[in-house]
């Protein structure tokens, strides 16, 4: 433990519940310019690539011959590699060159050549070329939908509100991988319940994957790992081959492709080669690319605390997105596995995504509490999704989410898991009760759901798999029980199937299917006022959060009608030397009757000249018409007093005590914090004037400090001061008569 205090107080903080590292080379722990890193090169002979970054054709490994073959396009590979990499470096961040420029030049790059480009960005360059690199013209979003009990009916409610939410592709996976076919059917019921063409999946071991989405329970497949050594790969029992072929049988049917890397896995498996992880990512990035995968899902995915216990490690995770985008692909960029346990920092991280635009900017974002995310948790979570609203309303940002109200999620979610409840009921599934369906409607987590015995379920799965029925048996079934809108969305999912559309790059649906893609509407960013701006109904959408109040009503509770007590009685003259004058703003006990903190105003009154009395002295009352500024109220008040003396006092509580020889700004004592004022501090401060109308020493009355008050009430304050500063006449200072004796 530290001996000093603060050093103490740091290391409760979360940052330091993380692991930090320094690079180590040799072990692959260095997120880029590793010193084994190799040196782009490549060499063209008789249309073949015989050498690349370095390697001569001879050494090639099998991702070498890869992409030697199949990921460079060797018409441009010698202009672009004859090119300083300083100079696309300039290009990639310049506005001015457009995405298509840099498109054609990416594609001749070999992986050296990629890193090397990287070399001279920093991150807002990175997130620079990154909003001009992104393939599909608007960001969108992807959640995770899954629950550790595997409960239907909460993963359909789920799915539903995700849905909603705005989420264009949701993923669930297993904790059985019996599970699968029941948990891909429960999201698809869910997300076509909650909006029509949001695409789903279902993270499974391959094969099994594959035969689900022929089923048509998936619309998506994602998990097609790749990564950037040889023995990594097989590791993972595959090839650029092997995945290349699987890819191709996935798109075939009808299902979009998304391939999966990332930073560290090849130093997690052991097998880095000492390469630093962006140079085997960039391998990574030219094997999908030509693999043909429309898209990738990087941004170091599950292995992402191992670059972020790395220096450098989210710089390095923004540039593989970066060279994905370079390279055509669809990027879901990362931001989904739990990646650290400071607020800020994960948020911080967030912001090299968020602010560019991803295509995906999560490539799950956790629609379920984090304990029953079986993804192992996720980076944000259902908790965080006003956090998330709220980030996108304050930067003007399209984070691919809208907020919801508390009865559309209600709503949503009841309908969601009547829609799986009828599914089960007309296949002959194990029944889902009713009290199933009103669990999962008001479940935080699969805590709150009864118990289901889940052998019935996997042994109908297990026969729902091997069976002929499919998709079509489930729109069927919907339309006989009356949901004929889902069973209408899930049709059609089908038919955009036969269509293919969705398997253009970076294909989703938006509202009423219509899909948007690399085809149709492509990242046009070149600078300001082009690309895809926030406005018009969108932005309307994302700034109506639903805990937005309107401000017109806000202070209705702090007004009240004049005080009977209090009248005018002409212009005030100068007083006495014995006599405070108590200085009220022009709508004090009049629009205004209650102080910020609730305090009544004819209560402060008489707290005010009470504080007076107790120290002999008499308290006059005077308006001020032409000004609702505390100081200015305090100091024409002080001319007004005999003694020279004065309290001044805002409707909302403000308060001064001011003296006729100071200047405005300057004060005896400033009461800024009205809020926290009670009854017996205006007391005190009538006793304190008082006393310094009398030329005693005095002790300044105690305040107390609510950092949080400002915070918590800026905007009644403003509304508060802006009511007051209409009552603002251009009259003289009035004198009041009060109808009340101090009992002193
Ligand atoms: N590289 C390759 N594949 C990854 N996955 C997660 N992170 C990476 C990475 N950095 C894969 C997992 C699983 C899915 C969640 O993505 O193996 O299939
Ligand atoms: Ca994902």
């Amino acid at each position: 433990m530290s001996n000093l205090k603060r050093f103490r107080a740091l290391e409760e903080r979360d940052i330091n519940r993380e692991t930090f590292v320094e690079s180590w080379p040799e072990a692959g722990l260095m997120v880029a310019d590793s010193p084994y890193d190799p040196h782009p090169s490549l060499r063209i002979e008789n249309g073949r690539v015989v050498e690349l970054d370095g390697r001569a054709e001879a050494d090639f490994d099998t991702l070498d011959c890869y992409i030697a073959r199949h990921g460079i396009d060797l018409l441009v590979a010698p202009e672009v590699m004859a090119l300083d990499s300083l100079t696309i470096a300039h290009m990639l961040a310049d506005i001015n060159i457009p995405r298509a420029v840099l498109l054609r030049l990416a594609a001749g790059c070999t992986p050296a050549k990629l890193v090397d480009i990287m070399r001279h960005m920093n991150v807002l360059e990175m997130m620079n070329g990154l909003a001009k690199m992104r393939v599909r013209r608007i960001p969108a979003n992807q959640a995770h939908v899954t629950n550790r009990r595997e409960n239907p009916a909460l993963l359909a409610a789920d799915a539903a509100e995700a849905a909603l939410r705005g989420f264009a592709e949701l993923e669930t996976t297993v904790g059985v991988a019996r599970s699968a076919p029941f948990n891909a059917l429960a999201i698809l019921v869910g997300a076509q319940t909650g909006r029509g063409g949001v695409m789903t999946q279902c993270a499974v071991e391959e094969s099994l994957g594959l035969r689900i989405a022929m089923k048509g329970l998936t619309t998506y497949a994602e998990t097609l790992s790749v990564y950037g050594t040889e023995q990594a790969f097989v590791d993972g029992d595959d090839s650029p081959w092997s995945k290349a072929f699987l890819a191709s049988a996935y798109a075939s049917r009808g299902v979009k492709v998304r391939f999966t890397s990332g930073t560290g896995s090849e130093a997690l498996m052991g097998s880095a080669e000492q390469r630093s992880m962006l140079y085997l990512e960039a391998r990574c990035l030219c094997v999908t690319r030509g693999a043909g995968s429309q898209g990738v899902q990087n941004g170091s995915i599950s292995c992402i605390a191992l670059p972020e216990s790395l220096p450098g490690g989210v710089r390095a995770v923004l540039a593989e997105n970066l060279m994905a985008s370079m390279l055509g692909l669809e990027v879901a960029s990362g931001n989904d596995a739990l990646a650290s346990h400071s607020a800020i920092r994960k948020s911080a991280k967030l912001m090299l995504q968020f602010i560019p635009g991803t295509d995906f900017i999560f490539s799950g974002y956790s629609a379920v509490p984090r304990k029953d995310n079986m993804f192992g948790g996720g980076n944000f979570d259902a908790d965080d999704l006003d956090d998330y609203a709220v980030l996108q309303r304050d930067m003007q940002i399209d984070g691919g989410t809208r907020s919801i109200t508390e009865a559309e999620a209600e709503a949503i979610r009841r309908r969601g898991a009547q829609a799986i409840q009828a599914v089960y009921a007309e296949l002959g599934f194990p029944d889902i009760g009713d009290h199933e369906v009103e669990a999962a409607v008001q479940a935080y987590s699969s805590d709150d759901m009864p118990t289901r015995d889940i052998v019935p379920d996997l042994v109908a799965a297990d026969a729902f798999l091997a069976g002929d029925r499919s998709m079509v048996d489930v729109v069927a079934a919907l339309a006989r029980r009356g949901f004929t809108d889902v069973a209408e969305h899930l049709l059609t999912m089908g038919r955009q199937r036969i269509a293919g559309d969705y398997l253009q790059p970076a294909a989703i649906f938006g509202r009423d299917f219509v899909v948007q893609s690399a085809i149709n509407q492509p990242n046009d960013y070149t600078g300001p006022g082009t690309g895809y701006r926030v406005e018009g109904a969108r932005w309307h959408e994302i700034s109506h959060i639903h805990q937005a109040k309107s401000p017109r009503d806000f202070i209705a509770d702090r007004l009240g009608s004049p005080l009977e007590s209090l009248a005018g009685y002409g212009n005030a003259k100068r007083g006495g030397s014995t006599e405070v004058v108590v200085a009220i703003g022009p709508a004090f006990g009049r629009i205004m009757t209650k102080t910020i903190g609730g305090l009544n105003h004819e209560e402060v009154l008489k707290a005010v000249l009470t504080g007076i009395a107790e120290e002999g002295l008499i308290g006059r009352i005077v308006r001020i018409w032409r000004s609702s500024d505390c100081a200015e109220i305090g100091h024409v008040g002080a001319k007004l007093s005999g003694s020279g003396v004065s309290i001044g006092i805002q409707s909302r509580g403000t308060s001064i005590i001011h003296r006729v020889d100071l200047a405005r700004l300057n004060n005896l004592e400033l009461f800024s914090q009205s809020p926290s004022m009670t009854l017996d501090t205006y007391r005190a401060m009538g006793r304190n004037a008082a006393r310094y109308a009398a030329g005693k020493m005095t002790t300044p009355v105690p305040v107390t400090v609510d950092n949080w008050a400002r915070l918590r009430l800026i905007v009644k304050t403003a509304l508060l001061h802006r009511r007051e500063s209409e009552e603002i006449r251009d009259l003289p200072p009035e004198a009041l008569r009060f109808d009340w004796e101090p009992e002193v």
